[in-house]
């Protein structure tokens, strides 16, 4: 599968305006689907969490076109989540 990363840029760009609306739904989508992980946000600041989702998501968006930037990022955040709970069954809930 090839990644169209115009299309990718141009859509985030129309997504930006709603970024806080985008970030909540993300994680309204992910405890419908899943309320099996809500627990492991128990503790979590969302505010601060939907913004740390934004940030991760302008992260990668921003280095589509440079895939040892975007490697190195989401191996950390991806080992990060291990640290949290974080399993693949989770992952269909996000894609
Ligand atoms: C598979 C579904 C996911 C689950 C269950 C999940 C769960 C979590 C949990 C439990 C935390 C820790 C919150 C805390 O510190 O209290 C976290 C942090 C975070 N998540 Fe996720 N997450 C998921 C997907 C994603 C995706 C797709 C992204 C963006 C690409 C993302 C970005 C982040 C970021 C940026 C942080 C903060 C990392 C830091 O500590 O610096 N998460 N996530």
């Amino acid at each position: 599968m090839s990644l169209n990363v115009e299309l990718l840029e141009q859509n985030f760009q129309k997504i930006k305006p709603h970024a806080g609306e985008f970030a909540a739904s993300f994680y309204e989508n992910l405890f419908a689907a899943h309320p099996q992980v809500q627990p492991l946000l128990a503790q979590t600041n969302m505010e601060k969490q939907r913004k740390l989702l934004l940030a991760s998501l302008v992260l990668v968006v921003e280095n589509l076109r440079k895939p040892e930037v975007l490697e190195k990022a989401l191996k950390n955040l991806g080992a990060k989540h291990v640290g949290y709970g974080t399993i693949p069954e989770h992952y269909p809930a996000v894609v």
